[in-house]
């Protein structure tokens, strides 16, 4: 299955890996940042003949341990590498004493889950990307308010959450706005106008028009940007987007296997 597997080599050759990558995951590119950030974190490479087949990279913290990438060449599949590299990733958080492990799956990714539901991962939760186009006009029932705007009683309804959000300026420019509708929060989100996306965004008020909330994030877009991402975790904001006919892009599951 492969002659050679090297645990933090001291070089790789960059265009091979890059090779690699694109076989393992066409559709995400590794840049210049990210291909030194795997190297100064362990990672393993799997060669046959002196092909580069497959890699894995495992970071780490005081408590916990992150897959970051795990990926094999489809010529190569269903030989048991992907097995090892998880393997040999686990044995490695083990020896580091963490707490849990964990990695993130694109929730339609069958093959990868059943690889780590083997090992003992289960889902611990699911963040969902819904796109949608931003309304330019229109009439909503619904106002967006920045945060530091609202009234004191208002602001005192917000969840604790949104108060934690307000207080990280990050990324740079975003906005924490809460929806305001009827007099009371029907939800927040902190966007950021640049790309333009919503993450965390939470509706808190099951009643309010998930489209009158839409329409109300479009006088916060710079001008010319219509399409709005939104990324959330929360599992009832989630069904009530998915119930309003908002297309979803991806899902993606966060995985932990304890010990
Ligand atoms: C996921 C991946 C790394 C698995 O690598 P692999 O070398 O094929 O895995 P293995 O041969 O060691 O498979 C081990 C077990 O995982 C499960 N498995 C792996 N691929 C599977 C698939 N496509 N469908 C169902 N089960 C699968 C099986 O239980 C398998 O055991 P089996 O072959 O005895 O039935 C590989 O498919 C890959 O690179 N996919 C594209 C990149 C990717 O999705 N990475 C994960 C991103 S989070």
């Amino acid at each position: 299955m492969f002659d050679r597997l090297e645990h933090n080599p001291a070089t790789i050759d960059a265009a091979a890996f890059h090779k690699t990558n694109d076989l393992c995951f066409p559709a995400e590119p590794v840049g210049r940042v990210e291909f030194e950030q795997y190297r100064s974190v362990d990672h393993w490479i799997a060669y046959n003949n002196d092909e580069m087949i497959g890699f894995a990279v495992l970071s780490h913290n005081s408590h916990s341990a992150h897959i970051r990438r795990i990926g094999v060449i489809p010529s190569m599949r269903r030989r048991g590498i992907g097995n090892r590299f998880m393997t040999l990733m686990l044995e490695r958080a083990k020896s580091m004493g963490v707490e849990y492990v964990d990695l993130l799956v694109q929730s339609d990714n069958r093959g990868a889950i059943a690889l780590y539901e083997a090992f003992g991962f289960t889902e611990v939760d699911q963040s969902v990307q819904f796109v949608t186009t931003l309304p330019t006009s229109g009439r909503s029932e619904c106002t967006g308010v920045p945060v530091a705007d609202l009234p004191t009683e208002l602001a005192r309804s917000l969840p604790r959450a949104a108060i934690n959000l307000a207080s990280h300026h990050d990324p740079p420019r975003a906005h924490v706005l809460a929806f305001i509708a009827d007099g009371a929060v029907a939800g927040y989100a902190r966007f950021a106008p640049d790309f333009p996306g919503c993450s965390p965004f939470v509706l808190v008020d099951q009643a309010v028009d998930v489209h009158d909330i839409l329409s109300s994030i479009g006088e916060f877009a710079l001008l010319g940007k219509t399409r709005l991402k939104i990324t959330t975790d929360d599992p009832r904001t989630i069904s009530l987007l998915a119930a309003a006919g908002v297309e979803q892009n991806y899902a993606l599951s966060r995985m932990e296997r304890r010990g």
